[in-house]
């Protein structure tokens, strides 16, 4: 049914694609998240899709957004990381575009990108994994995506690993995503930044604390920087522990990992293979299952958003 556009509504940034039936990108656009202001965001999403839909010819429009989506695929019930309170992302965009509207969890949408255009486009039962702002996880079983009764199944970032852990934006305590996001991995090397071991990552960040990302930091590992690489690497652990007591549950074939921070390939995967080998039931006697990047790298979101609004 022709051209579709997807939108992806991350902690910074807000990115639009036009997508056509095949998973390709013919057009895409960016822009900055508005932070922590709802109306604002709104705004900015419609006007990303009505500058795209001036461009193309489209038929629909799918957005991923990084919070609870209700099992209506229209309102964004909650979001640890965003502004968005009982939010009718769906109803407010359909009237402002004009076009039919999908919503979706971000986490989701990549998941469904993944496994329909990219990485695990050869199995039947998946988990994606995205780490940035916070962590996301979204489950193909046998072959759909699953949303649970209520829509917000596989919010694995709030997965309990510490009891009475760091504060989380969802109002609990000790949740995965404080440990094993891209921001966490920002806020604990920024924290380290005095240490003798962490001096050559601080000067290659201009001696300036503040300005220590996660791009630099997975360069600097690339750049085999043990600093930076021991620290990707504890997090690969945290993630590899987490998707080992998922795969005691959900048994998927392969994992997905996506957002920035997969970017850093083996330095981040590898860790994430070992602890889940160390972790997993049934180790040495079952199947292994493969653990790989995203191969849409950060487009796994719109393609996805973009697909789903056809279905
Ligand atoms: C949210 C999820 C979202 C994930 C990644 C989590 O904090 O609860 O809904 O998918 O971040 O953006
Ligand atoms: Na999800
Ligand atoms: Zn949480």
């Amino acid at each position: 049914i022709g051209l579709t556009c997807g939108i992806d509504i991350g902690g910074t940034k807000i990115a639009g694609a036009v997508v056509d039936e095949q998973g390709t990108v013919v057009d895409e656009h960016r822009v900055v998240s508005p932070a922590n202001d709802a109306q604002a965001i709104d705004d900015a999403i419609a006007e990303l899709v009505l500058e795209l839909a001036r461009r193309h010819e489209i038929v629909a429009v799918g957005v991923g957004a990084a919070g609870y989506v209700d099992a209506g695929r229209r309102k964004v019930m909650f979001a640890p990381n965003i502004a968005w309170r009982d939010e009718d992302l769906g109803g407010e965009l359909e009237a402002r575009v004009n076009l039919p509207v999908v919503v979706e969890n971000d986490a989701n949408a990549a998941a469904w990108g993944e496994f329909t255009f990219g990485a695990a486009a050869d199995a039947h039962d998946m988990l994606m994994v995205t780490v940035g702002t916070g962590v996301g996880g979204g489950i193909v079983a046998n072959g759909e995506l699953y949303r649970g009764a209520f829509g917000v199944a596989a919010e694995i970032g709030h997965m309990r690993v510490v009891r009475g852990g760091r504060q989380c934006g969802c109002g609990n305590l000790g949740c995965l995503e404080q440990y094993a996001s891209g921001s966490a991995l920002v806020r604990g090397t920024r924290a380290l930044a005095d240490q003798p071991e962490a001096a050559a990552l601080l000067a290659r960040a201009g001696g300036d604390v503040d300005a220590i990302d996660g791009p630099l930091i997975t360069a600097a590992a690339a750049d085999g920087d043990p600093f930076a690489i021991s620290r990707v690497s504890e997090l690969g652990t945290w993630l590899g522990e987490a998707v080992a007591s998922l795969a005691n549950i959900l048994d998927p074939g392969s994992v997905v990992i996506g957002g920035g921070v997969s970017e850093a390939g083996d330095l981040l995967l590898d860790p994430v293979r070992r602890a889940f080998e160390q972790q997993v039931i049934g180790r040495g006697v079952r199947p292994l299952l493969d653990v790989r990047a995203a191969s849409l790298g950060n487009r796994a979101g719109v393609i996805g958003a973009a697909d789903l609004a056809r279905r």
